[in-house]
């Protein structure tokens, strides 16, 4: 198998795996349980569980005990696209291939959709550390949470929304990316490594490459916002420029750009190196999302 096809037997794992962790309808009212479902399963690239699986084998452990982490952060990450969609925030109305969920159930509901996708992954990630209490499931929990939150995602955002339409410089930029994405890619590679079983070192270099990685991603979005259609993404186009946003495309240019993005692609698989042959998968995924085009 090469690492595309065990890119797709991951991510069906992970569909069926999310099924199971997701509420059942008796449980809502059916109409957050439709609107949570309704973002959630709607074809997202779920590379941030992929991550977290091939973390969790790259370190020698066993990718089914990654699984409602792997799922808890695919929620978080829904939830953010749920909310950063929002009118409030950037105003838009497609994602992923479908109008967005405030356009289909109105901003009250989408609000509460996102905030229970959030909640939920909480909940999933505590159950599994509730069932096996230890280092690993609790380092896993402390990654993924570390990310979305203040010291992460929740900041990022709240910095690139802050600064829309102001003068920002390069640094200011760096630290958007740094926290509103990467740092959700840091905590998917950094709780694989810790539900393996690595060790803090380890789960450090884990993720400094996610962070590379992690900015690598946001450039390359901020480029496929201008040079890309909306049936490629699935979402509009031009939502930077529409929302005066400063980004690495306005900032530097696309060439410019592309060649940051190549700089840290390259730091990232040197550092994916020293896992040897069990780091490929990563590493192979890691180029690949340098020349994405969605
Ligand atoms: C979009 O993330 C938001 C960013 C952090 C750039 P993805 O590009 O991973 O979106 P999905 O999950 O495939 O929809
Ligand atoms: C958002 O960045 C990152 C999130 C944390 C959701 P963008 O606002 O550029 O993401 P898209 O382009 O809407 O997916
Ligand atoms: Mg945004
Ligand atoms: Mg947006
Ligand atoms: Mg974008």
């Amino acid at each position: 198998m090469d690492w595309k096809q065990s890119m797709q037997v991951c991510i069906q794992e992970v569909e069926t795996a999310l099924e199971e962790y997701m509420p059942k309808q008796e449980t809502f009212p059916p109409v957050i349980f439709d609107a949570m479902r309704y973002s959630l399963f709607a074809g997202g690239k779920r590379l941030r569980p992929v991550m977290v699986l091939a973390a969790c084998e790259a370190v020698g452990g066993d990718r089914k005990q990654a699984m409602p982490f792997a799922c808890a952060i695919e929620m978080i990450h829904t939830y953010s696209l749920i909310h950063d969609d929002l009118p409030a925030m950037d105003n838009d109305d497609m994602r992923r291939n479908r109008p967005t969920n405030h356009k289909v159930y109105g901003e009250d509901i989408a609000i509460l959709a996102g905030d229970g996708l959030l909640h939920h992954a909480m909940q999933t990630m505590a159950q599994a550390c509730f069932q096996e209490p230890n280092k690993r499931t609790t380092g896993a929990m402390l990654a993924i949470a570390k990310g979305a939150g203040v010291d992460g995602m929740l900041t990022g955002q709240a910095v690139d929304v802050y600064m829309e339409g102001k003068p920002l410089d390069a640094q200011t930029l760096d630290f958007i990316h740094v926290h509103k994405t990467a740092a959700m890619i840091r905590g998917a590679l950094e709780a694989g490594a810790a539900v393996g079983g690595a060790d803090e070192k380890m789960i450090a270099l884990f993720g400094l490459a996610g962070e590379k990685i992690g900015v690598a991603f946001q450039i390359l979005d901020d480029i496929l916002d201008v040079t890309a259609t909306e049936a490629e993404l699935g979402k509009p186009i031009h939502s930077d420029e529409k929302n005066q946003k400063t980004t690495y495309v306005t900032l530097y240019g696309i060439e410019k750009s592309r060649e940051i993005a190549a700089q840290l692609t390259q730091q990232a698989v040197e550092l994916l190196e020293q896992l040897g042959e069990k780091g490929a998968f990563l590493q192979a995924l890691t180029k690949y999302l340098l020349q994405r085009t969605y």
